[in-house]
């Protein structure tokens, strides 16, 4: 592996007008001034008093006392400079219907979607909850929201009712915006009646906006309940498609996001205004050196998760950006299907998960070999460790050897990239995201905080806050603080919840979650989440999730359940349908083990990292501390050797 490394050299620098040393150099003389350089780059109504106050930790603000609107920042000044002509978005149906959305196309439908739901009563602060597939009237909807100071709360479309439901209800969403139905691999499926199976006597909804986006390929009529539901066409056809932006507090809050952690509830991450737009449009323009109107960026993020929000959404469209964005799976009709919309468009950036990649290089060579991929530029990574193999594929097979790849470390909390290389400003190293931005400040520290040297192994902290940082969570500022900043409280750091350790260049490698959560194709899924989902089912006593090595997706799911009392086991698809309709299809577990005891600390915790040893078939480990070593000898026996781990 390291003669191939070794022959790889910096690409041509790649951060159009600023070199990215001259970038560190300025953030390092003053952090401050260097942000309050980069929100310039947006249009402010007011400015700012303050870049940053941090005078009460841990919720910054940024840019106090400023006032924009995060929309027209989007889409309005783009027009306004001329740029309307320029194609926003190239949308490719799965079925193959596609549309190609200039800046002009999106501000008429962004303006009317804007007067349709202000026409409904909504107002500045109130939350609309959106469950849609991959199709522009999302990206019109979550920028309506934030045109009018409305919260959005995007619930990735694959969520069951009952996460739907406890999404809307922890945000009290006046109105949700979902869809008759979508296509999945080929098929329209219906969600119009799943959100009414979430919404029966959700008292916060007063209206449901249905996009139709399936029409006549469902076999049912789309279920309808008068008074209530309206569909998007109806609404956007009596609203003017003229609506002045107002401006709001750099603090106004922009969206919540649910992520999972290490309990069984979801947190709803608050992100706001200004600070937020900076560092999107910062880190898309400087880690993707994107290039106004010659560059054709796509990420294949679903804007469900944060990389959605922030590099299919605001980062891009503040940077007017043309852009792919793709509503369906990648192998239908055919497993081509990425490259032959990367040779149709000429895309130039390329942003995905190392799932896909693995997927792609399961599938084989032979298929990305037949297009023509010569318009790459800049490939990126994100959501979970790449391993050097998917690393170099990637480079060779996609990037045709040319194209530097960006291996970029963030989380929904931080909001944007933190942490990853610039494209030809050092040598890469495949499976490294190297270093932290210009104006970022994280580190390696040990179980103290206190950094550790060059080639040891630690936490991921940042110590210095950010402008895309999370302002805490939607009604539980307590557990914001006792999740993030408790753990390294002495030195004020954020704790990211990652093993990390340095190389001996000082590069960061990341080495994935120290906490229960897990990662698998590039989701977060919590353990606790899933267990909980597993023990609602009336036949099982106690149940423990862990997170399994897995070749293709990083981790793979795997329950232990003990049954209750004298009850027959129930069966593992009985299981995986309690945790289908408790969270989604992505978090159903692999497998699921009965046993007839959890291996448990003498205080009765459950210790889950020898059920990965199990599970990763390797021989449990220290089992001193549990209660009584004989359960975990018994399972590890009933589990046999495992060759396939
Ligand atoms: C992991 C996704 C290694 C990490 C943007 C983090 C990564 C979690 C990388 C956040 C990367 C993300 N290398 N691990 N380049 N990017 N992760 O909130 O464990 O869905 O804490 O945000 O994904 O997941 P989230």
């Amino acid at each position: 592996m390291d003669d191939q490394v070794n022959h790889l050299t910096p690409a041509h620098p790649a951060h159009g007008n600023d070199s990215g040393a001259e970038l560190y150099a300025r953030a390092e003389a003053d952090r401050k001034a260097f942000w309050a350089a980069q929100a310039r780059r947006l249009h402010w109504d007011e400015p700012w008093q303050h870049v940053l106050d941090w005078s009460r930790p841990p919720i910054a603000r940024w840019f106090d006392g400023g006032r924009l609107n995060v929309a027209y920042n989007c889409v309005d000044r783009h027009v306004e400079a001329g740029y309307g002509d320029q194609v926003a978005v190239h949308w490719v149906g799965e079925p193959g219907d596609t549309r190609d959305i200039t800046y002009r196309d999106l501000h008429r439908m962004v303006q009317q979607a804007a007067n349709a739901l202000a026409g409904l009563g909504l107002r500045a602060g109130d939350r609309v909850a959106i469950q849609l597939p991959m199709i522009p009237e999302a990206i019109v909807a979550m920028l309506a929201c934030a045109r009018l100071g409305l919260v959005h709360s995007v619930v990735f479309a694959g969520f069951s009712p009952a996460a739907l439901r406890a999404r809307v209800d922890d945000a009290r969403a006046r109105v949700v915006v979902t869809a008759d139905g979508q296509y999945r691999r080929g098929r329209a499926v219906p969600m119009k009646e799943k959100v009414d199976e979430a919404l029966v006597d959700a008292d916060s909804v007063e209206r449901v906006i249905v996009v139709r986006r399936v029409g006549a390929d469902l076999d049912d009529d789309t279920p309808w309940q008068n008074g209530r539901d309206i569909w998007w066409h109806d609404l956007l056809r009596d609203a003017s498609d003229h609506h002045d932006a107002e401006s709001f507090d750099a603090e106004h809050p922009l969206f919540i996001l649910y992520t999972s952690g290490t309990t069984g509830k979801p947190k709803g991450i608050l992100h706001t205004s200004g600070g937020y737009l900076t560092q999107a449009a910062y880190t898309h323009r400087i880690v993707f050196d994107h290039r106004p109107g010659s560059d054709v960026y796509w990420c294949t993020a679903d804007i469900g998760w944060i990389t959605g929000h922030t590099y299919l959404v605001y980062g891009p469209l503040a940077n007017r950006t043309t852009q792919v964005v793709y509503e369906g799976t990648p192998n239908v009709p055919h497993e081509g299907r990425h490259w032959e919309i990367i040779q149709r468009y000429r895309v130039s950036l390329y942003y995905t998960a190392p799932t896909l990649i693995r997927t792609f290089m399961k599938w084989g060579e032979q298929i990305p070999a037949r297009y023509d991929l010569s318009s790459l530029r800049v490939l990126g990574s994100v959501g979970e460790p790449i391993n050097p193999e998917a690393w170099l594929w990637y480079h060779q097979h996609v990037g045709g050897g040319r194209s530097p790849i960006v291996d970029t470390w963030w989380q929904t909390e931080t909001g944007a990239i933190m942490v990853a290389p610039l494209p030809g400003l050092r040598a890469p190293k495949p499976g490294a995201a190297q270093r932290p931005l210009p104006g970022i400040g994280a580190k390696v520290v040990d179980d103290e905080g206190r950094q550790v040297s060059p080639g040891a192994s630690g936490y991921l902290v940042i110590d210095s806050p950010w402008p895309a940082m999370a302002r805490g969570i939607w009604g539980d500022d307590e557990r914001f603080r006792t999740t993030y900043w408790d753990r390294f409280a002495a030195h004020d750091d954020y704790f990211a919840g990652d093993g990390a350790r340095y190389d001996t260049d000082g590069d960061i490698w990341i080495l994935g979650r120290t906490d229960d959560v897990m990662n698998v194709s590039g989701h977060r899924l919590s353990t606790a989440e899933i267990e909980s989902a597993l023990v609602a089912h009336p036949a099982v006593a106690e149940a423990a999730v862990v997170g399994a090595s897995d070749a293709l997706t990083g981790q793979r799911v795997i329950g232990f359940v003990v049954a209750r009392g004298e009850a027959d086991p129930p069966t593992a698809d009985d299981l995986r349908r309690y945790v289908a309709e408790a969270i989604g299809p992505i978090a159903t577990p692999r497998e699921i083990h009965s046993v007839p005891e959890l291996p448990k600390t003498r205080s009765g915790k459950i210790v889950r990292r020898l059920l990965r040893d199990i599970a990763d078939g390797r021989e449990p480990s220290e089992t001193t501390t549990l209660a009584d070593p004989a359960v975990i000898t018994d399972i590890a026996q009933r589990f046999g050797p495992r060759t396939d781990a």
